[in-house]
C-alpha cells in the first residue's frame, strides 16, 4: 500500500511511520510538509495513487487550547472533513485518532464504542467533531486511544513524554503529587501502532475501534508504577483532581473498553518494556 501519514514526527505519526515502512511506500509528513489547517494545500499535495491517509497531527496540549476553540476546531476538528471527503471522492481509507476526551467520564464502567460522546473540554469538543466528520467517509477507521506513553515527538515543538516527566519530577524533588480521582486506560504507542497495523491488514469492517492497553490506571497509580520500574528513591503522594486545578476538564472515568478487538497486553507489561 502507498500509506500517508500526516503528522509524521508526533509522537504516534513516528511510531506509525515505523511499523508501516514494512511492506509499503509510506509517505511520512510533518507539519512544514503540510499544514493539516490549510484545506487548500491539502487538497493540492494528495494525490490519487495513496491508498490509505493516517492522520496523526493535532493540537495536544489540552489545557493550552481549552481558551482557543476557533484554532481547536482549525487544527483538530475542520481537517477531518476534508480528509474523509478526498478519501470518499478519492476511494481512499482514512484512519482517525480520537480519544477518551469525547466522553463526559460519569460512568465508572467506562466507554465502549457505542458510547454517547458528551465532551467536557475544547479538546474533547474538537475531537468529537472530527469523529462525525470522519465517519462521513465510508471507509474509516475512528481510533480512540488513551494516555499514549512512548518516544516522544521528534519535532522541535515535541514535549517530554508524561513518563520522563515523572522520572524528572521523582529524581529532583524525592516526592511528586499525583492525581488520585481520574482513571483511564494508559497505552504504549507502540502497542498502538501495531494494532493499527493488524487491523488494517486484517481488512476489519470499517468503523469505531477503541485501542489501549488492558487494565486501567488514576494518575497516581501510573506514577508509583514508574517510580518503582524505575527504581526511584522517591515517594508518590494522590492527591485530588480539586488540589491540582488545570485548564481542561477532564473525564473522571475515562476508560475505553474495547469490545470488538482482541486485548492488547496489560499496560504495565508495556510500561515495563517501555522503562527497559
Ligand atoms: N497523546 C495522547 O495521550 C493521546 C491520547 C488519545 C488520542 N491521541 C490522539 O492521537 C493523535 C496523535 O497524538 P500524539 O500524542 O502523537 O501528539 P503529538 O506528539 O503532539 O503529535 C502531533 C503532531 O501533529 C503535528 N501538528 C500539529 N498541528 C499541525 C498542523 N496544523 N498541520 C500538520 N501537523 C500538525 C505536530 O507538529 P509540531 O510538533 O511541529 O507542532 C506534531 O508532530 C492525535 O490525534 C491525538 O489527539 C493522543
Amino acid at each position: 500500500m502507498k500509506i500517508l501519514i500526516l503528522g509524521a514526527k508526533g509522537m504516534l505519526g513516528s511510531a506509525l511511520a515505523e511499523e508501516f515502512k514494512n511492506g509499503n511506500e509510506v509517505l511520512a509528513w510533518t507539519r512544514e510538509e503540510l499544514d493539516i489547517s490549510d484545506p487548500e494545500a491539502m487538497a493540492g499535495a494528495i494525490t490519487s495513487d495513496i491508498d490509505m491517509i493516517v492522520n496523526a497531527a493535532a493540537l495536544t496540549d489540552i489545557d493550552a487550547i481549552e481558551d482557543k476553540l476557533d484554532e481547536a476546531m482549525k487544527v483538530n476538528a475542520r481537517p477531518s472533513a476534508v480528509l474523509a471527503d478526498i478519501c470518499n471522492i478519492l476511494g481512499m481509507t482514512y484512519v482517525h485518532f480520537s480519544s477518551e476526551h469525547v466522553f463526559p467520564g460519569r460512568d465508572n464502567r467506562g466507554y465502549d464504542e457505542r458510547g454517547k460522546t458528551e465532551p467536557l473540554s475544547v479538546y474533547g469538543s474538537a475531537k468529537a467533531q472530527s469523529e462525525k466528520f470522519a465517519l462521513e467517509n465510508d471507509r474509516t477507521y475512528l481510533i480512540r486511544t488513551s494516555r499514549l506513553f512512548g518516544d516522544p515527538g521528534t519535532s522541535a515543538n515535541a514535549k517530554e513524554s508524561f513518563v520522563q516527566d515523572i522520572k524528572n519530577a521523582a529524581s529532583s524533588q524525592g516526592s511528586i503529587n499525583s492525581v488520585h480521582d481520574e482513571v483511564a486506560s494508559p497505552t504504549y504507542v507502540k502497542d498502538l501502532a501495531r494494532s493499527v497495523r493488524e487491523l488494517v491488514e486484517a481488512k476489519k469492517p470499517y468503523g469505531v475501534y477503541h485501542i489501549v492497553n488492558s487494565g486501567y490506571a488514576t494518575w497516581y497509580q501510573f506514577a508509583s508504577k514508574v517510580v518503582e520500574l524505575s527504581k526511584l528513591n522517591a515517594t508518590v503522594a494522590p492527591v485530588a483532581r480539586r488540589e491540582m486545578p488545570v485548564a481542561a476538564v477532564r473525564p473522571r472515568y475515562g476508560m475505553l473498553v474495547n469490545t470488538k478487538l482482541p486485548q492488547l497486553r496489560s499496560w504495565e507489561e508495556a510500561l515495563t518494556e517501555y522503562l527497559q
